[in-house]
């Protein structure tokens, strides 16, 4: 069976684009009847960049430093944008203007005024399909945590804790980069970067965050630019928010969010933990195949670990058995935009622009927290 193609362009060959392009080159790997993207656009600054799509995809019909030369291709119907964030607003809007559908990245808009940009184009467009990538829910572990919410499983929810830690940065002779400073990554910081990715899942569950207490932590102040000198480094490192989280029968339970450059041990570990009155339950990558659950033996709780194995939302060719691991979770993701384009129900969907507007209230006043040393509520 031939699968339906949807033509994309890609603007930034970046890091993410490589792994757009690596999962569009292994659609093969997925059963179910899913339109696959076919790469027909690249654009990005630095010719080199481009290259590595002309030289693995022979359906790289276009290659350019100018994106606006793709999108008035008529055989281009949707773009994957994966640029710096400085550079959201503009592209964004230019692409939705267009008429081209988007996969767009985090922090969708460098700060709130470009997100309210973004979300005006949207809605003068409600032609055009848009979503911002977040991979880490579709592990199946996470996936059956997920479930577990929706069941209901938990009773009374005790508290909440959704995580994103890096340690890259523990390196302080890393050399800057676009992702440190102020004008390229924005006021944000670590929150900007990584945010979204603990916030999909909570928002998906209408878990709204109903104010929020901020430490914010700027802990390497300064970096080598690479070139001999050492320049000064001004964004968050780190970031603990405390939140009140209304749910969605009324009841409110605190949640934490935290994104971290700065956690020792922490490779790319993105957690998300519940604690109920009637079980709790915990989803690590650290520990990606495995669902932690609680089980109740009279007054008491134990701790059980199941692993999941490759049960993924998507089904593919791989082995129940076998493990689960991050470029999965990108084609899963991919997978669940290509349904949502296609018009295919999928039972958890990418994020969508209404939770990345949530993503800057909470983001915003995460900034004023920090900097009032106040709660500070979100309208
Ligand atoms: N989903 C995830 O897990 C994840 C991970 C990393 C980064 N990101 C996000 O992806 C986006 C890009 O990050 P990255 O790590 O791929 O960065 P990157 O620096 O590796 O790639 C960005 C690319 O954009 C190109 N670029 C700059 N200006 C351009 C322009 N005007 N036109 C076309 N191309 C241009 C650069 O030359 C570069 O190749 C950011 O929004 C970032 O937050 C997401």
């Amino acid at each position: 069976m031939t699968k339906k193609k949807i033509r994309f362009a890609i603007i930034g060959c970046g890091l993410m684009g490589r792994e757009f392009a690596s999962a569009a080159a292994r659609w093969c790997h997925m059963t179910a009847d899913i339109p696959a993207p076919e790469i027909v656009g690249v654009s990005d600054l630095n010719p080199n960049a481009r290259q590595w799509f002309c030289d693995n995809f022979d359906t790289v019909k276009y290659s350019t430093a100018d994106y606006t030369e793709l999108l008035d291709k008529e055989d281009i119907d949707a773009v994957y944008c994966a640029v710096p964030h400085n550079l959201h607003e503009k592209i964004y809007i230019d692409i939705i203007n267009a008429g081209k559908h988007l996969l767009g990245e985090k922090p969708f808009g460098i700060d709130a005024e470009a997100n309210h940009a973004i979300m005006d184009a949207i809605k003068a467009h409600p032609e055009v399909i848009v979503r911002c990538s977040s991979e880490f829910p579709y592990y199946p572990a996470c996936q059956k945590l997920i479930e577990w919410i929706r069941e209901g499983k938990f009773g009374k929810i005790i508290e909440v804790r959704s995580a994103f830690c890096h340690s890259s940065d523990m390196d302080t002779q890393k050399p800057i980069n676009w992702k440190r400073t102020l004008s390229i990554n924005g006021e944000y910081g670590c929150m900007g970067d990584l945010g979204i990715h603990t916030e999909h899942v909570p928002f998906r569950m209408g878990w709204k965050p109903l104010n929020v207490f901020a430490k914010l932590s700027n802990i390497v102040t300064e970096r080598p630019d690479g070139k001999g000198n050492v320049v000064p480094c001004e964004t968050w490192d780190n970031a603990i928010l405390l939140c009140d989280v209304k749910d969605v029968d009324g009841s409110i339970f605190p949640m934490m969010y935290e994104t971290k450059r700065l956690s020792p041990g922490s490779t790319n570990e993105w957690r998300l933990e519940v604690y109920g009155l009637e079980a709790s339950a915990k989803f690590s990558t650290n520990d990606p195949g495995a669902f932690c659950y609680t089980q109740s033996l009279g007054k008491e709780q134990a701790w059980c670990r199941v692993n999941v194995g490759y049960k993924p939302m998507i089904p593919t060719i791989t082995g129940g058995i076998f493990e689960f691991g991050f470029t999965d979770s990108i084609l899963q993701m991919w997978g669940a935009f290509m349904c949502e384009l296609s018009g295919i129900e999928i039972p958890f969907g990418c994020v969508t622009p209404e939770e990345t507007e949530l993503s800057h209230k909470l983001q915003t006043a995460a900034l004023l927290s920090n900097k009032t040393g106040r709660l500070v509520t979100i309208e």
